[in-house]
């Protein structure tokens, strides 16, 4: 499939974002886990998110699946059953990595598989913390890479400083020291997402937090069974967000969306370009803050991305290069040598597809250099297989002069079903969207200094 652009007139739009990836992963596998029947509404049915469900499925947990959004999770009180087949990760590293970590936690053997893409991607960082506690892991891949041989059962609680700020690396750990004896710590870097942890407060299970900002789970615990609403995805959003940002004018409402403070860094960097922003809470009941954030566009001005900001806004920082290339001034983004190892190797891939485009770019080892405003004009590029670039340079698409294709874009079905019919609304919009104004804005984020 291709996905085809061109420049967009001026957006005033409402719109609302299919779930969030990385808190769907991990309600499945925690109602998984439960003592009873969870209904996960807002669940987002993409193709990384159904390689959990059948994973959980392969290991004897039923789940229903009434509508796509919606999944009715049986939890089995922590029993899983041995599965009768290999299980297949597919291009989804956090399916991986947390899977990893709840199979060390079982006393059967399973073998995780991947696609080409992930089965090149390290898993060294989940496989060094599971084995300290005790599970006996073989990557069957050169340098620790996929398929992993998992062997678990009697793990022991460990205290583990992760080298790398991975919210993939501390669920997996979490989940791993559910099932482990005493208490599980992990310390990172700096701060990543903490879906895991708040999932585990919300279904009731006990977890601490460290002076240092480092997490620790007690093991043999059962998740309380609880219905769950999954909040949009702001990264997700993110596409539409900067869109709008970077039209002077433009404007753009998103309802219903996560809005938890270990994502929401791409917010307070659009307002350090020049950008409006302004978001409200609507609801934390269940732990997840979710609400509203509205974007009102301006010629944007060149930023620096760097140091803890990064692991904060890592899936964002595609879409921030496009923003990048089209601000006056220079852009850099540091310190996010990980976008090396994502679907693909990121920091190439978007210097490359820039480079097409005709803007001015500098890549470094850890980063970008990039020199705008850029000239636009449509090109034909690569998706590189990677869901998050195919989606940015769909959207470097509207600014640009001529058509931008997207080759092989069939990847975005990882993480944005519905991003084509979005596209398509943001180059003909049929409706005039009522727009509402919202309360409280936000002040320039700081720039991090490292
Ligand atoms: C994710 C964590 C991040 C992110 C990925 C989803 C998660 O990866 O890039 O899209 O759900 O835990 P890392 O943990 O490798 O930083």
């Amino acid at each position: 499939m291709e996905l085809r652009a061109k420049r967009a007139p001026r957006i005033d739009a409402e719109i609302t974002v299919p779930g969030d990836k990385s808190i769907s992963h991990r309600a499945a596998i925690i109602a998984a886990l439960s003592n009873g029947v969870c209904t996960l509404r807002g669940f987002l049915p993409s193709e990384d998110c159904m390689h959990t469900v059948n994973a959980l499925r392969a290991l004897g947990i039923q789940i229903d699946q009434p509508r796509p959004d919606e999944l009715i999770v049986h939890g089995k009180k922590r029993v899983l059953t041995a599965p009768s087949a290999e299980i297949d990760c597919g291009n989804s590293g956090t399916t991986m990595r947390l899977m990893a970590g709840l199979l060390a936690g079982q006393t059967f053997e399973s073998r995780l598989v991947a696609d080409a893409s992930l089965a090149r991607r390290p898993m060294e960082r989940v496989i060094l913390p599971l084995r300290k506690m005790g599970a006996i892991i073989t990557a069957e891949g050169p340098e620790q890479t996929p398929p992993l041989r998992v062997q678990g059962g009697g793990l022991r609680g460990i205290s583990y400083s992760s080298p790398v700020a991975s919210a993939q690396v501390k669920g997996s750990v979490l989940l791993a020291g559910l099932f482990a004896k005493g208490k599980t710590t992990v310390n990172e870097p700096s701060l990543s997402r903490n879906h895991t942890e708040l999932l585990f407060n919300y279904f009731l299970v006990r977890t601490a937090k460290g002076d240092n900002g480092s997490v620790s789970v007690f093991g043999d615990q059962v998740p309380e069974s609880r219905d769950f609403s999954i909040p949009g995805d702001l990264s997700s959003a993110a596409f539409w967000l900067v869109a709008a940002a970077a039209q002077p004018g433009g404007h753009l409402l998103v309802r219903d969306v996560g809005l938890n403070d270990t994502r929401t860094a791409l917010l307070g960097v659009l307002v350090r370009m020049g950008a409006q922003v302004r978001e409200a809470v609507e609801d934390v009941d269940q732990l997840e803050p979710c609400g509203i954030v509205e974007v009102t566009g301006a010629p944007l001005k060149g930023t620096v991305i760097q140091g803890k900001e990064v692991p904060q806004l890592i899936d964002e920082l595609p879409i921030l290069a496009v923003a990048g290339a089209l601000a006056s001034g220079t852009t850099i983004i540091r310190h996010a040598q990980e976008l090396r190892v994502k679907e693909t190797d990121r920091i190439a891939a978007i210097a490359h597809n820039l480079r097409i485009m005709g803007a001015q770019v500098i890549e470094m080892k850890d980063g970008l250099e990039i020199h705008g405003p850029a000239p636009l004009h449509g090109a034909r590029v690569a998706s590189f297989g990677d869901h998050r670039i195919a989606m940015a340079f769909a959207v470097a698409g509207l600014f640009a002069d001529g058509e931008t294709i997207v080759q092989d874009a069939d990847c975005i079905r990882e993480s944005y079903p519905g991003f084509e019919t979005a596209l398509e609304e943001f180059i003909n919009p049929k409706r005039a969207r009522a727009t509402t104004p919202v309360i409280g804005s936000l002040s320039p984020a700081r720039i991090d200094e490292e």
